[in-house]
């Protein structure tokens, strides 16, 4: 046991950060300025992580966190920091990655941009349903009794069976709880039963609703099995009670695991997509598109990579990791020609259909692995690109990628990342033929410790 130790800083994954006798200490949902007594859970060779047994001082800094599943909940553990708090923590875990991993000179560093929603912010959330639902410390410590009860929530980090039961969460604006408690009461009534993802037994699996900013909700339903006439009587259900629900879909999912990028979910009623606006552009968002999940906070992050992208009309651009061909779209008016990138199937179809529903020309979409179409051969049908935008997911581009990209030697690179560490990683890989010119952080999600950054290299 450690005790009474100050913490003083946050560092990667939100976790807080404490020095006792040149020793690390990492303790998740702390604050700076906290003081507690600590029980150590892990001791390595430099670093020891450890739970809160007791507080002596509370920092001045903390708020009350607004959520009533806060602290159990592992999604948004920064509630209780000011906002303004959690944003020069973002902005320095990008300063740290960058100068650590990248080596990277910061003189083209701006602020960060704040989210304009706190709460609410989300445009989709997955749930999934279980009949082991999580007993809180305090149900635990309890004399009560728990009959093992059903529960639609989250899954607690490192928890694969057990859920969360969540009654309200403050992440996606209404009817998403509702959606959700109604759901919950509806297979109470009709006996429906959970998901256990030990027996790989129950009915209803997972849930995932996704919403437009113009009010209008999909409803994607994960069974474990089919029974049509269970099946249609809860989606009936949902379809009567909320008329937002402009789209329904139906997934049996009978894997193992509950990923759903390799599903294919049927269209049970209303249309087959949500459309969202950017400006005067629309798009169609499938059940498996991916789409930049804060809707309003995305356009602040469009403008950004378009305006260091730097473009007068006469350049080739691709846009790598394109989804739905958002950016590309939202670049087009701009360059000469933008070619998108993207290996899930149906997303490159959405971007297509997006291009046109837009009338844009000047843009076409590859179906495929970047790190196999990004190739010379690519080059030579598509030409040299000028600018090259790129947008991978949390784990940065592979290395192959990234020498393709300093093969086909753009002018400039505008490199978005949400995980500002394999973004420095890859930056550095690229060091001595392009330079760093500027640094723009972005917050698309309040009260966690993830932070998005776009960077503007330039060929040296
Ligand atoms: C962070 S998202 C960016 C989407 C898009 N730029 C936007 O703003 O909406 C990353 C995208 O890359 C795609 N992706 C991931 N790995 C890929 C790969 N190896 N080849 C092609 N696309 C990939 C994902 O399907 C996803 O659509």
């Amino acid at each position: 046991m450690l005790e009474k130790v100050l913490f003083t800083a946050i560092g990667a994954e939100g976790k807080s950060i404490a020095r006792v006798e040149n020793q690390v200490v990492f303790v998740p949902m702390l604050v700076p300025g906290d003081i507690a007594d600590i029980q150590v859970t892990r001791k390595r060779k430099n670093y020891m992580e450890g739970r809160v047994v007791r507080f002596h001082t509370l920092s001045p800094d903390r708020i009350k966190a607004p959520c009533i599943h806060f602290g159990v909940c592992g999604g948004c553990q920064w509630q209780h920091l000011p906002y303004d708090l959690q944003l020069q923590f973002k902005e320095k875990q990008v300063r740290d990655s960058l100068e650590r991993i990248g080596k990277i000179d910061l003189q083209g560093f701006s602020p960060i941009t704040g989210s304009p929603d706190l709460y609410r912010y989300r445009n989709k959330l997955e749930f999934a349903f279980s009949d082991k639902r999580w007993l809180t410390r305090e149900e635990v410590a309890s004399d009560k009794e728990f009959n093992r009860e059903d529960a639609i929530g989250f899954h607690l980090p490192g928890f694969f069976d057990k859920v969360l039961d969540i009654r309200e969460c403050l992440l996606q604006p209404e009817p998403s709880n509702a959606i959700r408690n109604v759901i919950r009461e509806y297979a109470h009534r009709d006996r429906l039963t959970f998901f256990n993802a030990r027996e790989k037994s129950g009915f209803l699996r997972n849930l995932v609703i996704r919403n437009s900013l113009d009010g209008n909700v999909m409803v994607i339903m994960v069974f474990l099995y089919e029974d049509e006439k269970r099946r249609k009587g809860l989606m009936d259900h949902v379809a009567e009670k909320f008329p937002r629900v402009t789209s329904m879909f139906y997934i049996i999912n009978q894997k193992k695991n509950d990923s759903l990028s390799d599903q294919d979910p049927i269209l049970y009623c209303g249309e087959d997509h949500l459309t969202e606006k950017i400006g005067r552009l629309s798009f169609r968002i499938g059940p498996k598109s991916f789409y930049q999940t804060n809707t309003r906070q995305s356009v602040q992050l469009y403008q950004k990579a378009r305006e260091f992208a730097g473009l007068t009309g006469s350049e080739t651009v691709y846009d790598l990791y394109t989804g739905t061909g958002t950016i590309a779209c939202f670049v087009a008016d701009s360059a000469k020609k933008v070619i998108g990138i993207e290996y899930i199937r149906e997303a490159v179809e959405d971007a297509e259909k997006n291009a046109a529903i837009n009338r844009i020309s000047n843009v076409s979409f590859r179906a495929g692995d970047i790190k196999s179409v990004l190739s010379m051969d690519f080059i030579s049908e598509h030409g040299s690109p000028d600018v090259i935008i790129t947008d991978p997911p949390r784990a940065g581009m592979h290395e192959d990628v990234v020498k393709s990209i300093v093969e086909a030697s753009p002018q400039s690179i505008v490199y978005i990342s949400c995980n500002p560490a394999t973004q420095a990683r890859d930056i550095q890989l690229m060091s001595d033929q392009y330079a760093v010119s500027r640094v723009q952080p972005v917050d698309m999600f309040p009260h966690t410790s993830h932070v998005e950054n776009v960077v503007l290299l330039v060929k040296r």
